[in-house]
């Protein structure tokens, strides 16, 4: 048995013993979906634009069409993309355990396409817009305006996403907490960990005594428990993971 065998293992009796697991995933699971990460080296979004200009109140103060072109651009990917075996998987382990929670950083949409319900969307939505004049938020506007406008009141929309210096939705946030600190395994899918607060979750779920999973293409692969560790692909590791939490089912 390999070592990577051995963790998905020996994770797997965890997951077939658990009451309540909660999924923390970030731009690695949509990776091989073709949307690019924002850290990795040469393909990361924040290698090749300026996260201040596009990601930021005071750089769409300054120019909202230029923030708006390259968020419709990403919507446009994120909707002529596909969910990936990985986002499926956690469709699949949705079934197979009491309760599961998925907590994203992604605003692609694609976990809720795959099949994923009640996902807890940490930054927000690609998919959704906001009044600048007095928030309420829309599903669908006018695509080819360059700049967006309520068809409501008229005001500027803007992205429903949460942008540098912003606080994060607080009903999401709370939930996420809720779930993290409640649940009895913890899983961090593909982020890089370091936007805060979603990075101290699995620390705080650790703290709390759940087995805490790292997968991501960085880690070295060991297993310590009550914390492992896997460095692989998403779409690989985790329908390998869920197959094996079937067959101790079966
Ligand atoms: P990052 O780009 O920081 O990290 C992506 C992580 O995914 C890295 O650790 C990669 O090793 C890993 N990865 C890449 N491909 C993978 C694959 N196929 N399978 C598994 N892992 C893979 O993205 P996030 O952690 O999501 O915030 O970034 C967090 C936040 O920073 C984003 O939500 C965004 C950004 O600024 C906002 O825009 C508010």
């Amino acid at each position: 048995m390999s070592d990577l065998d051995e963790v998905i293992t020996a994770l797997a009796h965890h997951l077939h013993a658990a009451q309540h697991v909660t999924v923390l995933t970030g731009a690695g699971i949509s990776a091989e979906s073709g949307i690019p990460t924002f850290r990795d080296a040469q393909t990361g979004l924040w290698s090749q634009f300026d996260p201040e200009e596009l990601a930021s109140p005071a750089g769409f103060a300054r120019n909202p069409g230029l923030v708006w072109r390259w968020y419709a651009e990403r919507r446009i990917k994120a909707c002529a993309a596909q969910p990936n075996p990985a986002h499926y998987a956690l469709v699949d382990l949705a079934k197979m355990v009491p309760k599961l929670t998925l907590i994203t950083q992604n605003i692609d949409g694609l976990h809720q396409r795959a099949g994923s319900q009640d996902v807890i969307e940490l930054h927000g939505s690609l998919h959704r817009a906001r009044c600048m004049a007095d928030g309420t938020v829309h599903t669908t506007w006018d695509y080819d305006e360059e700049l967006p406008q309520c068809p409501d009141c008229g005001a500027l929309l803007r992205p429903d996403v949460v942008w540098f210096g912003e606080y994060l939705p607080v009903a999401a946030l709370e939930a996420a907490y809720t779930a993290t600190l409640d649940c009895d395994v913890f899983f961090s899918i593909g982020t890089s960990g370091v936007v805060e607060p979603a990075a101290s979750l699995p620390r705080i779920a650790l703290s709390r005594g759940a087995t805490v999973l790292i997968l991501n293409l960085e880690q070295t692969t060991a297993a310590r428990p009550p914390l492992f560790t896997i460095h692989g692909k998403a779409g690989e590791v985790l329908p390998r993971l869920v197959s094996t939490v079937r067959r101790l089912r079966a």
